[in-house]
């Protein structure tokens, strides 16, 4: 068993991004429909996010509702959207009191009004606050989003304000959703599947990967803490060879 203190401080993922899957065969195995499963994921999340707040994690990066989640059942996607109102009324006091500031990537305005209202006025509600950014992947695609840099950047260029030599890797960096976040560290999926699914494709270029079978809903401090005890024993050499480390 992990305890908070056995992760070492000085070790820790400036970000760590979380795909946070089978909510849907956690129901299942239960006998529930799936919204049931999204509906214990919360408790989940809540977890997660005190737990990394606790630890001085910088940032975290959750994906909630993907751009592909919207071909899911009607039911299904107005029961996510529904949650993730409640969720953001009754978690704005656990994100103060936890000194976390809230942000949002993805295509946002797709969402339905009531979410995108709630979410803007948590955003807003948080925005003082200097410890952790939470970052809430909401209608997120992560080949939407590089086409949407790649849209605004040739704007410039044909507007002259760029010229194309220029280009470089942090410009196209600054034009993506997640322009104000460092790359991700490390990221986690559960629920035994081992793809992407449209998520940071660009943010995850060096980025430790980890994998657990438990479903989203069960994944508990205890899990958390044992993916971050696996990323604390990882070598991270960047194309390098171990001798030229430190
Ligand atoms: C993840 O759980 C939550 C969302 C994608 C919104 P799923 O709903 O994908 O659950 P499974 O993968 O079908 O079990
Ligand atoms: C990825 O999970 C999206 C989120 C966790 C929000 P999915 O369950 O939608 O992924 P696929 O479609 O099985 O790859
Ligand atoms: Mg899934």
């Amino acid at each position: 068993m992990n305890t908070i203190e056995d992760i070492k401080k000085g070790r820790l993922p400036g970000h760590l991004a979380i795909i946070m899957d089978g909510n849907g065969r956690w129901a299942k195995e239960r006998g529930k429909l799936r919204v049931f499963g999204h509906q214990n994921g919360v408790e989940a999340v809540r977890q997660t996010v005190e737990t990394a707040a606790k630890l001085g994690i910088g940032h975290l990066t959750l994906y909630a509702f993907s751009t592909e989640n919207w071909k899911r059942p009607k039911l299904e996607v107005d029961t996510l959207m529904r949650l993730l109102v409640t969720s953001l009324r009754k978690e704005l006091k656990t994100l103060n009191e936890n000194n976390i500031s809230l942000n949002a990537i993805g295509r946002v305005d797709t969402l339905p009004e009531k979410a995108l209202k709630e979410l803007r006025e948590v955003i807003r509600k948080t925005s003082e606050n200097d410890g952790m950014t939470l970052t809430l992947a909401l209608s997120y695609g992560s080949r939407d989003e590089i086409t949407t840099a790649v849209k605004a950047i040739a704007s410039k260029v044909k507007n002259s304000i760029i010229s194309p030599e220029i280009i470089d890797e942090s410009i196209i960096n600054d034009h993506l959703y997640t322009r104000n976040l460092p790359d991700v560290d490390l990221l986690i999926r559960t629920s035994g599947e081992y793809r992407i699914s449209n998520f940071l494709l660009w943010q995850i270029a060096y980025a430790e990967l980890y994998f657990t079978d438990v479903f989203w809903p069960d994944f508990s401090e205890q899990h958390l803490l044992e993916a971050l005890k696996s990323y604390q024993n990882r070598e991270r050499r960047f194309g390098k060879i171990s001798e030229q480390l430190n």
